[in-house]
């Protein structure tokens, strides 16, 4: 059996994180094995370029050099550790995959749907997640909860407006493939969330 793809989304200060912890040791209770990992990075080069698209550049970094950065480290990571994973039916659980570039650089930075389809079509092939938990936050308390950590990248940084557009764009597309996607409300208790991301989890049975 091949394995499966579940995704964790969310903007900034969702949790996604702590929850992908969660998904990991769920699948594992029912007896899958699982590889976790993230977007951009993931792999030694998906991490390398990571370094680079997050960190601050005094010459500053247009949307195209971000969106081809992304799917640049998109590409490494899906050919040296997401597809041998799944082929050899390992269950991968990645936090952020290529929603997140629709929702930042597509609504947030203003890049064209149509661009980014091309490149999914490039990097992806026939690739799509089994499952995309959308972890939905209000931008101002996601805010809150980032400051609360101390971390911060360049995306941490952007104005809630820009924040705001990213949601709506992961809301717009979970609506579109409702059977592929489940959005959670994030501000509750880590137990009250978990019991959701449990029961999206009963679906890939
Ligand atoms: P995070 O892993 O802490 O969420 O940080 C990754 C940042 O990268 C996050 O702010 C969202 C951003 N990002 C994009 O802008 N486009 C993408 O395609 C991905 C995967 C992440």
């Amino acid at each position: 059996m091949k394995g499966r793809l579940i995704v964790l989304e969310g903007g900034e200060g969702a949790g996604k994180s702590t929850h992908a912890q969660f998904v990991r040791e769920w699948l594992e209770r029912s007896g899958r094995r699982v590889v976790l990992t993230r977007e951009p990075g993931g792999t030694p080069l998906a991490e390398a370029i990571r370094a680079l698209v997050l960190r601050g550049w005094d010459e500053g970094i247009d949307g195209t050099t971000e969106l081809l950065l992304m799917f640049a480290a998109r590409a490494a990571h899906l050919q040296a550790l997401v597809r041998p994973a799944l082929d050899a039916g390992q269950d991968v659980v990645c936090d952020r995959f290529v929603d997140a570039t629709y929702a930042y650089q597509g609504a947030g930075r203003g890049l064209r749907e149509k661009d980014i389809d091309l490149l999914a079509g490039l990097v992806l092939k026939r690739l799509r997640p089994d499952l995309v938990i959308v972890l939905d936050i209000d931008p101002a308390v996601g805010a809150q909860r980032v400051q609360g950590r101390g971390a911060s990248n360049r995306f941490d940084a952007e104005a809630l407006a820009f924040q705001a557009r990213v949601r709506k764009a992961y809301l717009r597309r979970a609506r579109r493939e409702p059977k592929r996607y489940a959005v959670i409300d994030a501000d509750r208790s880590r137990e009250a969330v978990q019991a959701d991301v449990a029961h999206a989890l009963e679906r890939l049975k």
